[in-house]
């Protein structure tokens, strides 16, 4: 792999909350590199630190310590992060949350809810296109979530626990829509979850515990691959 192809270069990055003795450490010296067509799963008990990892990947949180930088791409705009909590903007209806980054990002309003309706579609939810984020309940959130990041076509999608409130059908086809996403642009796909059916189905798989991000694959080359030592 050329260093073109490293998309989100994570190195030795720590986050701690608070300091003195509240301090909570998050994530300790996480090392880890996003490749052009990765498909990642991090799997981690709750609290073991995965949104927090995903948010500095992000760029949504500075590192306490150690480094995080985007060198294949020419933004953050290139990076979509699928939410895990409550992300959608209640005053706005379902297909205006979904259009709102295309829109702001310069696409007119017709093509932005043009766009917008279709990632619905791939998950399930376009006939919620006119309601408003409290008519919709917690599992149809969390899909309208990946919707608004499917319509975005990133080059980078991290999705944080996208299936975590959906059963094993419909969280099923939010994986596909993902996974059929990223073939389709050549995007990289990053996945928390609880589930090893989830992580089962993308091709590399690390683990989070207290903090800690270490490979779950068995081969020295999947390991090198996504847990490059910083070179
Ligand atoms: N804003 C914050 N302020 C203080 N502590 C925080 C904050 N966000 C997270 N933490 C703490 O950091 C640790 C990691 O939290 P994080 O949300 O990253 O875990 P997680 O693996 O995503 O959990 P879950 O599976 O429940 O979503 C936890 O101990 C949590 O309490
Ligand atoms: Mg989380």
């Amino acid at each position: 792999m050329s260093p073109a192809d490293v998309l989100i270069d994570c190195r030795d990055a720590a986050l701690t909350f608070g300091r003195g003795p509240n301090a909570v450490v998050a994530v300790h010296g996480a090392a880890l590199r996003v490749h052009a067509g990765d498909r990642l799963a991090i799997v981690g008990p709750s609290g073991s630190g995965k949104s927090s990892l995903l948010h500095l990947l992000a760029g949504l949180e500075q590192p306490t310590s150690g480094s995080v930088t985007w060198p294949g791409l020419s933004g953050l705009r290139d990076i979509g992060l699928v939410f895990q909590g409550d992300s959608l903007i209640p005053a706005l209806d379902i297909v205006e949350n979904t259009a709102l980054p295309l829109v702001l990002n310069g696409m007119s309003d017709d093509r932005a809810r043009e766009a917008a309706l279709s990632a619905l579609a791939l998950v399930g939810t376009a006939d919620l296109a006119d309601r408003l984020p409290e008519e919709i309940s917690g599992g149809q959130a969390q899909r309208v979530a990946a919707a608004r990041v499917l319509a975005q076509a990133p080059r980078v999608i991290l999705a944080d626990e996208p299936t975590g409130r959906l059963d094993h059908a419909t969280g099923g086809r939010v994986l596909d829509a993902l996974l059929t996403a990223a073939d389709e642009t050549g995007a990289a796909l990053v996945v928390t979850t609880h589930d090893p059916a989830v992580a089962a189905r993308l091709t590399a798989r690390c683990t989070m515990h207290d903090g800690r991000l270490t490979s779950a694959d068995s081969t020295e080359a999947d390991a090198a691959h996504s847990l490059g030592e910083p070179s």
